[in-house]
């Protein structure tokens, strides 16, 4: 696992953007997957600024990482919603191509084998984006979640929701279920950027980067990927015990590795 360690959050939506700019510069047709939550807005944000600059994203694929159970996809809080205004429209991806869990499907055990098939299909995911939760959780991957586990139906965490609740006008209104890839799916993506800011998440990554791997913390899967990056401002990784090893070695990161 390579960890990365920048001084503002907005360096570490930067470093993520020019990682996929990389990718896409490589392979037009790159298949991303795509997180919501507030951490990966500064990648939108910075991929954005780069589109605007020439970068060319219209041939990419999108698969989101989940949703939520019931909520109609016009509300502003689905995640096809956060999804369309965060990604696929300033990003300028075909809408077509940009993919997120069914949650109103009447069958949602067919719609989670569907999205499966869909990424499959798809040719899987190239490099998945990921933020994590302040209770460790990746995706809607709640603690406990199995190792192996495919796009699945998932209750959320009391504290999930109580988390998310910002975003609603009440606690009320939070779905109490989702659809999520599981972790067995997000591992199956051939590269892996989770990117973190802020105090609230530095227990967080430290037990997932330092912690046994343990389902009690979804985000500690990240030790089995292959090519898995973790970007951080100073306070997200202000827990970690060998944060001055990890500066180290990216000032000394040979020059055909790098990518910012
Ligand atoms: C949300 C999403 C996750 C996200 C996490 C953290 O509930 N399902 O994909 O990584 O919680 O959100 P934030 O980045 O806003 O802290």
């Amino acid at each position: 696992m390579e960890i990365v360690i920048l001084p503002t959050p907005a360096e570490v939506g930067r470093a993520a953007a020019a990682k996929i700019a990389h990718l896409v510069a490589r392979r037009p047709e790159a298949v991303l997957g795509v997180a919501t939550g507030s951490s990966p807005l500064a990648i939108y944000a910075e991929l954005a600024a780069r589109r605007a600059a020439g970068l060319d994203l219209s041939r990419v694929s999108a698969f989101a990482l989940d949703e939520y159970v019931g909520l109609p996809t016009s509300h502003p809080e689905s995640y096809a919603s956060v999804i369309r205004s965060t990604v696929t429209e300033p990003l300028g991806l075909d809408p077509e191509r940009v993919h997120v869990p069914d949650g109103l499907a009447p069958d949602i055990e067919a719609a989670c084998a569907r999205y499966e098939d869909a990424i499959a299909a798809a040719g899987g995911v190239d490099l998945q984006i990921l933020g994590i939760g302040a209770n460790g959780h990746i995706g809607f991957n709640e603690p406990t979640s199995s190792f192996r586990s495919r796009t699945r139906i998932k209750t959320l965490a009391p504290r999930t929701r109580e988390d998310n609740a910002r975003f609603f006008a009440s606690l009320d209104e939070v779905p109490t279920h989702c659809i999520t890839q599981g972790l067995g799916t997000i591992l199956d993506a051939r590269e892996l950027v989770l990117v973190a800011q802020g105090e609230n998440k530095a227990a967080a990554i430290a037990a997932a980067v330092e912690g046994p791997v343990s389902s009690m913390v979804p985000g500690s899967v990240l030790q089995w990927h292959r090519t898995a990056t973790v970007i951080l401002d100073e306070a997200a990784a202000s827990r970690l015990q060998l944060a001055d090893y990890y500066r180290y070695t990216f000032r000394n990161k040979p020059d055909f590795q790098r990518w910012d």
